[in-house]
């Protein structure tokens, strides 16, 4: 079977996640977060105590990963993350995890254990991935590539409303400060930074419902590709 790859990159904060996981249920495709993978290598170095101040032993790193088995869980029908077959999709997103993982995907050699894995979780089936890297490294022949951007201001007023709405309240100048700089290390990591694939078809979403996004794509998805859908 040929599968259809849906690569959704762009900067923090642009809610990609939110944007992929609407797409596959509409869609009925399968939902990857590569995000996911590079904090479960960052939260299994912590586990194993492998961080020495900031910073990390490659070659230690590099052993930890042959003990790494990644798994998933279908709960209410959203697909969960297992380290060694324990449910982390909770644990992943915690502060410790998100402290330490720019520096764990920033090594090339995580990257390609990270992007192998990803290639051969999907193979055959229609996906919808996102990332920093999934247009231009891990499916370079993605038959549709979507890079999300939004202005940095709108970016941080979303953040602090969803922060405060799960019960922090960090202020609008922190949240804005830490998405530039965000903005800032991705694009211009070493390895793999993010970037505009030369063939992605950019959705600033600055000023778009969730709703309007969902049109957006679909009307890509029926008059390029001929896809149908229930119009539910
Ligand atoms: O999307 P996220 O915040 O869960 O990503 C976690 C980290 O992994 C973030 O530092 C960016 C990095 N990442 C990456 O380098 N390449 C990807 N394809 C996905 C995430």
């Amino acid at each position: 079977m040929t599968s259809f790859i849906i690569a959704i990159d762009g900067f923090s904060s642009t809610g990609k996640s939110s944007f992929a996981q609407m797409i596959a249920k509409r869609m009925n495709f399968v939902y990857v977060d590569s995000g996911a993978i590079y904090r479960l290598v960052t939260l299994n170095a912590l586990q194993q105590d492998l961080f020495k101040d900031g910073s990390i032993d490659q070659n230690l790193l590099k052993d930890s990963l042959e003990s790494i088995d990644v798994s998933y869980e279908i709960k209410n029908s959203k697909s969960e993350i297992c380290l060694n077959g324990v449910n982390v999709e909770k644990r992943i997103r915690m502060i410790d995890v998100a402290d330490h993982v720019s520096l764990i995907a920033s090594f090339g050699f995580v990257r390609d254990w990270v992007n192998d894995k990803l290639r051969k979780s999907v193979l055959g089936m229609n996906v919808v991935m996102d990332g920093r890297d999934i247009g231009t490294t891990v499916f370079p022949n993605a038959q549709l590539k979507i890079f999300m951007t939004a202005d940095p201001q709108i970016r941080a007023q979303r953040r602090v409303a969803q922060l405060a709405a799960s019960g922090s309240n960090p202020s609008f100048d922190e949240v804005y400060k830490n998405i530039l700089e965000r903005d800032y290390f991705d694009s211009h990591r070493e390895v793999s930074p993010l970037k505009q694939a030369a063939d992605a078809i950019v959705l600033d979403n600055s000023h778009m419902t969730m709703e309007q996004q969902m049109d957006w794509i679909m009307s890509i998805m029926r008059e390029k590709f001929n896809f149908t859908f229930d119009e539910a």
